[in-house]
């Protein structure tokens, strides 16, 4: 097992966000987080990465016991994040912006820059170009691009497909699957039930901080009344 949560609870001050949320990530596997605005999706990832440490419950990860652990730690032991902002340096080119990413992270291995230029050309294409005039889908991509050259052993995608149009959003799948299929493990939020269902084979969906349902994603896009309830716009 890459990752097992066991009855994480996380608060923003005095709000209780995260009640006994369990989960866990098979090494390899490509695990989604569904659920409407709002239910702890991103406080569910920040609590992985250390960003929002949990008050209790236990993070284990490649076998450790991490809770309470912070973000560098995280970074240093493998784990990769994207939050839904991105946080692209506006004021470097796209290529140092990867460049930078793979310096932070002191960790070498398959993914170098010339790596990720292929698996996403359009990198390539803008090497130059400042993180402040890339369009929003090419920002997406760089964020990918540059949790990869972390080179970790599991990646948090936090909205990865949100805000994309929909031929974005199947190019972005693709190289997903592409990753994947190399044999990293990934966990990512996001709302697109299509999207995930291309990428992932499991889900679990949070509703009010808490685990509601888990399936695999082919039953959940067949299964009507867990869409009307938890999903549906
Ligand atoms: N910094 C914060 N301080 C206080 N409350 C917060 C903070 N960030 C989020 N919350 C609250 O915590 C709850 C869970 O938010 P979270 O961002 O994890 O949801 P989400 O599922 O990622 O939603 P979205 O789909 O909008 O990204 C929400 O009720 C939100 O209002
Ligand atoms: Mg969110």
């Amino acid at each position: 097992m890459m990752l097992r949560v066991e009855a994480m609870n996380a608060y923003y001050g005095k709000s209780h966000i995260l009640q006994d949320v369990s989960f866990a990530v098979e090494s390899g596997e490509v695990v989604a987080l569904l659920g409407r605005n709002g239910v702890g999706k991103t406080t569910s990832l920040r609590a992985v990465m250390g960003l929002t440490p949990p008050r209790s419950g236990s993070i284990h990860f490649k076998g450790d016991e991490v809770r309470g652990k912070p973000p560098y730690f995280m970074a240093k032991a493998g784990m990769a994040y994207m939050p839904d902002d991105l946080r692209i340096f506006p004021d470097l080119t796209c290529e140092e912006n990867l460049e930078i990413a793979h310096r932070l992270s002191g960790r070498n291995g398959y993914w170098t820059k010339a790596r990720v230029e292929e698996l996403f050309p359009v990198l390539g294409e803008r090497r130059r170009q400042l993180g402040i005039l890339l369009s929003g889908g090419e920002k997406k991509m760089l964020g990918v691009g540059r949790a990869l050259m972390s080179n970790p052993d599991m990646i948090l995608l936090d909205e990865p497909s949100e805000g994309l149009a929909p031929l974005v959003v199947k190019n972005l799948a693709q190289v997903i699957e592409e990753i994947r299929d190399k044999g990293m493990t990934i966990l990512m939020a996001d709302q697109n039930l299509k999207f995930c269902r291309r990428v992932s084979v499991r889900g679990y969906i949070l509703e009010k901080g808490r685990i509601v349902h888990s399936d695999r994603i082919a039953s959940i896009w067949e299964d009507e009344s867990i869409i009307k309830q938890y999903l549906a716009l």
